[in-house]
């Protein structure tokens, strides 16, 4: 990085952000008001670059994200396998060809992670066009998958894996829990086809709402719990992520943090646990600029259907849906924030909630305890409680 001269303005600016250091690399100039006004606005200047703390150098590039797990009994340390050692699905099916489920089906022929890939749509001709396209892309990424498509349910038939999407999505103003009811007729009707067709799968629930759509897959499926899982957690932590990178000036993959809760309004960043560059936020924003993170988190997804006005998002989804699958498939390893029933864990039961969880090829393995603050455990039960009244 070229050296910089740091002015007084780089400081206002930093205040303005609610960040709570600058980082002075070798080289960089500071100048005299700059100095100035970093004292009178309580701005650190720092001899960069800023170390991760001592313990946490010792383990690599999952060092952090170790600090989020390392009092948990069960904790593995979470890491990127090699792609030889993962798992290659047989069939993954595709329930809803719009925008998540396309681009689902783009990122997974592309990774080459099932052998076949079957799209399934409502609207004639959606999802046949869609694995025709991706079909022309073969010749180009030398995808071996083979993608199909069709309108009828009876095609998940086998699936290890089925991702649904399928329902409505939300126009500006509308809240996730708004579409409760018509979304709750497309589930189960997707449920009874899986259920008969393909009773070995793992369904991952991303139709909106999504904490309840999981609850209504799970009583019409009437699977255990380890084979459906919600896709939240994944999306909404990204997100959060993101928005603290961006307000602490640093590269997002110095940023660890997970959301849990609902996939809504109590929705659950959780504060205590993230770290950047292995420390605590604290050490980097205010509080106002830690709130409008979590904000953020709560309305990313809000932020692009105003955005978009009709139809939401679509690639980040998409990113999170993967991630979940390369749990399952071995992939990848460690927790990772997805809804689940919950069996007592955190102290809660009975209802379909964002937790960290270990996945394997089965689906779930297990909920991961990880220490929270007493706000943020309140925050989960509350969640909970609110879904479970919706779902009355
Ligand atoms: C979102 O948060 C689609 O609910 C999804 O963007």
């Amino acid at each position: 990085m070229a050296a910089r001269v740091i002015g007084a303005e780089h400081v206002t600016d930093a205040a303005q952000r609610g960040r709570r250091m600058i980082e002075v690399m070798p080289g960089d100039i500071v100048t005299a008001t700059a100095r100035e006004s970093a004292d009178r606005l309580k701005i650190a200047l720092v001899d960069g670059p800023v170390e991760r703390p001592r313990v946490l150098e010792t383990d690599g590039a999952t060092a952090a994200r170790r600090s989020l797990y390392r009092r948990n009994p069960k904790w593995t340390t979470p890491q990127q396998r090699p792609g030889s050692s993962a798992t290659r699905l047989t069939r993954l099916a595709l329930v809803g060809a719009g925008g998540v489920g396309a681009s689902v089906a783009h990122m997974a022929a592309n990774a080459e992670i099932a052998e076949e890939i079957v799209l399934i749509d409502v609207v004639p001709g959606l999802a046949e066009s869609i694995a025709l396209d991706l079909n022309h892309a073969a010749g180009i990424t030398r995808s071996g998958t083979r993608v199909t498509g069709g309108t009828a349910l009876s095609l998940v038939e086998g699936a290890h894996v089925v991702v649904v999407t399928a329902g409505r999505p939300r126009t500006p103003g509308m809240s996730r829990a708004d579409l409760l009811q018509i979304n709750r007729r497309v589930i189960q009707s997707v449920a009874e086809a899986v259920r008969t067709s393909a009773p070995g799968a793992i369904v991952i629930v991303v139709t909106n709402p999504l904490d309840e759509m999981t609850v209504e897959m799970l009583r019409a499926t009437q699977f255990p719990r380890a084979q459906v899982i919600g896709m939240a957690g994944t999306l909404d932590s990204s997100r959060f992520r993101k928005a603290l990178a961006d307000k602490a000036g640093v590269p997002v993959g110095d940023v660890e943090a997970i959301t849990l809760g609902s996939h809504g309004d109590e929705m659950a960043p959780i504060v205590s646990r993230a770290r950047i560059r292995g420390r605590m936020l604290g050490d980097f924003l205010d509080d106002a600029a830690i709130q409008s993170c979590v904000e953020d988190a709560v309305t990313g997804g809000g932020q692009v259907v105003a955005l978009r006005k009709t139809g939401s998002a679509a690639l980040a989804p998409a990113h999170a849906i993967i991630e979940i699958i390369d749990h399952i498939r071995g992939a990848r390893s460690g927790p990772v924030p997805v809804s689940v029933m919950m069996d007592g864990e955190y102290g809660i039961d009975g209802v379909v909630l964002g937790v960290p969880c270990n996945l394997g090829l089965g689906g779930l393995i297990d909920v991961v305890e990880i220490p929270l603050s007493e706000a943020e455990q309140v925050q989960l039960k509350t969640a909970g409680d609110a879904i479970r009244k919706r779902l009355e």
